[in-house]
């Protein structure tokens, strides 16, 4: 099998991490049978500031043809806040209706956690976060802008088709893993909002009855991160809230330079991506961990179907990360392009 990839380097340390994905990928495309035409995209930043072009339509167009869509980070110093944001990394998970945003949450044995007494048995879930709505849809506005009277108005739109869509991804992942699900919400304040996200997970549980539901405040959330992460398996939730509990659950596997996302379209094309951004300040110097992006590489294989390479990349992240001083950029005992070449040999060499 021959898959077209779509790649998207991005900003800032980007075009780095993904480097290093690509190696892995070219790695155990041979030995796992498979191979992948790669067509590089410079959407970002640079190609902003120099011809004004965010995501034109055209290259949307082009991106639609391809099996996936491998993406680096998006986030310039010299843009303002927003511009590249929503214009090209929420414009493609809004337009590409990539409703799930899925983000593991894995202690690797060897990886320093910052909580006291946990290990990698008591660090593993997932966070299913709804990707394509509430505040992030973009409703609302502004009146008198830059008077002592302004008015700002950012409205949290969440569908019954979008919220059942991605409870039942949520339900499907929890059976093939521990069956437990916690739907995570503000049911105390947010009573519209989270009042539909209640209702439609109490009537979708009983199609699943092996599936043991569950549901935490988010703000309760974030302490149980710190306290009991054992206690979690799947967790489903709004685009906003899973934004923010996902760089809790980023640090408490070993930080930025480990955690990976996958924007998924069940049915569509997905985007892979390391969650940590462009990282600016350690731009060029290959200092970066590329190991977030290596891991998304490996969910964009397991989204594939391609599982006997997507655990082979697995195998050599886990034999890497215990061979690393620190996840930390420039503590990690090795720079950026050498981390990416233990994981490639060790991935090929578990095929
Ligand atoms: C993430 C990022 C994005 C988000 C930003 C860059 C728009 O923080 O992928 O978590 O908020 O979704
Ligand atoms: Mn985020």
């Amino acid at each position: 099998m021959t898959y077209r990839i779509a790649v998207i380097p991005g900003d800032g340390t980007g075009p780095e991490v993904v480097a290093e994905g690509l190696k892995v990928l070219k790695a155990v495309a041979g030995p796992a049978n498979l191979s992948f035409d790669f067509v590089h995209y410079d959407l970002g930043g640079e190609r902003y500031l120099r011809t004004g072009e965010i995501l034109p339509d055209s290259v949307l167009h082009e991106l639609r043809q391809f099996h996936a869509i491998y993406l680096g980070a998006i986030g310039h110093p010299d843009v303002p806040p927003g511009i590249l944001e929503k214009g090209i990394l929420l414009r493609l998970r809004f337009e590409l209706d990539q409703y799930i945003n899925l983000r593991p949450v894995v202690l690797y044995p060897g990886v320093e956690t910052p909580l006291k007494d946990k290990t990698p048995e008591d660090i593993n879930f997932v966070v299913v976060r709804e990707n394509t709505e509430g505040l992030y849809a973009g409703a609302g506005g502004v009146l008198k802008y830059g008077t002592p009277d302004e008015v700002a108005v950012q409205e949290s739109i969440n569908t019954r088709k979008g919220v059942d869509r991605c409870l039942k991804y949520a339900f499907e992942l929890a059976q093939k893993r521990r069956k437990k699900l916690t739907l995570v919400g503000k049911t105390n304040v947010l009573t519209y909002a989270f009042g539909l996200w209640y209702r439609a997970f109490e009537e979708m549980a009983p199609a699943y009855p092996d599936v043991t539901t569950d549901y935490a405040h988010v703000d309760a959330t974030c302490m149980w991160f710190v306290k009991n992460p054992e206690w979690f398996d799947v967790i489903v939730t709004d685009n906003m809230f899973g934004d923010i509990i996902t760089d809790l659950g980023a640090i408490i596997q070993g930080g930025m330079g480990v955690a990976a996302g996958g924007n998924i379209n069940p049915e569509g094309v997905s985007m892979f991506e390391p969650i940590g951004g462009s990282a600016p300040k350690y731009t060029g110097k290959k200092v970066v961990n590329p190991i977030a992006a290596i891991a998304a590489a490996q969910m964009m294989l397991e989204t594939l179907g391609e599982a006997k390479a997507a655990a082979a990349v697995e195998a050599g992240i886990r034999k890497t990360v215990t061979m690393m001083k620190s996840m930390a950029a420039g503590q990690m005992g090795y720079n950026t392009e050498e981390v990416g070449d233990l994981v490639a040999q060790h991935a090929a060499a578990a095929l």
